[in-house]
């Protein structure tokens, strides 16, 4: 692979409550350009992983840097280096209720500009191109609270996006959307990539994972990483994915 990675994990532990392991010994990296699927059963750590690459929450050992920097809790309290760090990577929580705090649609998608430090011009012209982009224009003068499942995912997804970071983590994208809207995303989210994005995506969604991901690293059920690979050999490995609890034998 080329150039340094922009993510990398070493030995990351994750306990919460000082007793409920959620990363055991977790290393990897995620290189520029790549599409990398977080495959795991429910409960193996995928959250809690795109938790910590968003500095949401912090090892409890091990060591986790971002474009070159350590990415600690004393770091990202510096204000600088947090609002570098934010403008850089964007996670697309799985609840996307939990992403949407604002009275309308608009001032959800003006926030992340406010943070970037744009002017209330520019931050309209944002708002109008990602608000195209995601077919959400009708939706700009609406409460979020009041719209459908799918509607609230496209939101939460511009709330992201208006920072354009270069890194976007996803958790579980597809969970919960008709046929439709995850078609739309899957299509989005291959578009994004082409153009340039770093793509992490925590998912069980097999067939995402074969149509985009460039590279996979599965978690297991004791928090650990099982395997990484290309789609091709992850996916055709099925006593792994058993292993793994990602395929049900019977
Ligand atoms: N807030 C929490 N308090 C206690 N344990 C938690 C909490 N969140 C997650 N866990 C535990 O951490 C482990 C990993 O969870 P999570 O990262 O959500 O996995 P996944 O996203 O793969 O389903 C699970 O055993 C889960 O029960
Ligand atoms: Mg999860």
């Amino acid at each position: 692979m080329s150039a340094e990675p922009l993510l990398r994990g070493r030995g990351l532990h994750y306990r919460y409550l000082d007793r409920y392991v959620a990363l055991d010994d977790v290393s990897f990296e995620v290189h520029p350009g790549e599409f990398l699927a977080l495959l795991g059963a429910n409960g193996s750590g995928k959250s809690t992983l795109l938790k910590m690459l968003d500095g949401l929450v912090f090892p409890t050992s091990g060591s986790l840097s971002a474009f070159g920097e350590s990415i600690t809790e004393q770091a990202l309290s510096d204000p600088a280096a947090n609002a570098r760090f934010r403008s850089r990577v964007g996670l697309v929580f799985q609840n996307s209720e939990a992403q949407l705090f604002s009275a309308t649609v608009r001032e959800d998608l003006a926030f992340g500009c406010r943070q970037l430090g744009l002017d209330a011009v520019q931050t309209d012209q944002r708002i109008g191109q990602i608000a195209e982009m995601l077919q959400i224009e009708p939706l700009l003068d609406r409460a979020p609270v009041h719209l459908s499942g799918g509607q609230q995912r496209r939101v939460a997804l511009g709330s992201v996006l208006v920072m354009s970071p270069q890194v976007l983590l996803f958790d579980e994208p597809t969970a919960g959307l008709d046929p439709r809207t995850s078609a739309w995303l899957l299509a989005l989210m291959g578009d994004l990539h082409a153009a340039g994005r770093t793509m992490v995506v925590a998912t069980h969604d097999l067939d995402l994972t074969m149509r985009l991901a460039t590279r996979c690293i599965v978690l297991d059920e004791r928090h650990r990483v099982a395997a990484t690979g290309t789609p091709t050999e992850v996916l055709s490995d099925t006593e792994l994915l058993a292993e793994a609890n990602l395929i049900a034998t019977l």
